[in-house]
């Protein structure tokens, strides 16, 4: 008897060189990195008044700016400064990157004016996407990262939203859905919450093919 239910599996694994943005200027930020991708941390904003201010973590000082120049970077070697708009980016994650980054901001006296801290979680397998026809008709797709708090993942087909016409269950806001048979194209998983965000595309054809 041949089988009914076709199986496909397509795992897409550990996925390297994923960019995340994270905004630094939330006090308690959650931002999720993955191992060997990149980090842009936003710092102040383009019309910042702040003179001086600097990230540390665990006491140690990473990045010092005044006046919008850099002063030092003690990982130069795989980090960028962007002055432009207050953003510095860390390349090549490890997971001794991951931890709490406090970001301190001092006025024209040397006061400090503010603090936040940003916590930095680096995830091996930061995103990965399954799809798998569970018949000729149901083809299901989940789409998952590891850790995170309250992740918010959302869907598009071909750049919008899915619609309920291809959803077979499941909803646009949930990590696992079934799309009905005919649906193919491009799909994307994106996934995040306020401060960081990532997405992961992969392109599906129709069950039963
Ligand atoms: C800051 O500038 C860099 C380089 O132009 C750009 O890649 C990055 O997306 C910018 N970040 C923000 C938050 O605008
Ligand atoms: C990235 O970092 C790892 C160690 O964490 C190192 O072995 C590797 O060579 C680095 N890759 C690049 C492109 O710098
Ligand atoms: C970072 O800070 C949070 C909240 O204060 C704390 O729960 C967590 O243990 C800290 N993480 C590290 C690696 O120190
Ligand atoms: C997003 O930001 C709002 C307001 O700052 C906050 O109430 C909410 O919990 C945040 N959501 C996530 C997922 O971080």
């Amino acid at each position: 008897m041949e089988a009914v239910v076709g199986l496909l599996l397509v795992l897409f694994g550990v996925s390297h060189g994923v960019e995340i943005h994270c905004d630094g200027r939330q006090d308690g930020a959650h931002c999720y990195g993955s191992l060997g991708g990149t980090a842009d941390i936003q710092l102040t904003g383009s019309t910042s008044e702040i003179t001086r201010y600097q990230l540390t973590k665990n006491s140690l000082k990473i990045l010092l700016v005044r006046n919008n120049e850099l002063i030092s970077n003690i990982i130069e070697h795989r980090s960028l400064f962007i002055p432009n708009n207050g953003t510095f980016r860390i390349n090549n994650l490890s997971r001794n990157d991951g931890g709490n980054y406090t970001l301190e901001n001092f006025d024209s006296d040397g006061r400090r004016s503010g603090m936040q801290i940003l916590q930095l979680f680096i995830q091996g397998d930061f995103f990965s996407q399954l799809s798998e026809c569970l018949s000729q008709e149901e083809m299901r797709v989940s789409c998952s990262s590891e850790g995170g708090d309250s992740p918010q993942y959302s869907w598009t087909l071909d750049g919008r939203t899915l619609t309920d016409a291809e959803l077979l269950s499941g909803n646009n806001e949930g990590n696992i859905i079934s799309l009905k048979q005919h649906v193919s194209g491009h799909l994307v998983c994106s996934f995040g919450n306020n401060v960081s965000n990532a997405a992961k595309e992969e392109r599906i054809s129709t069950c039963g093919e």
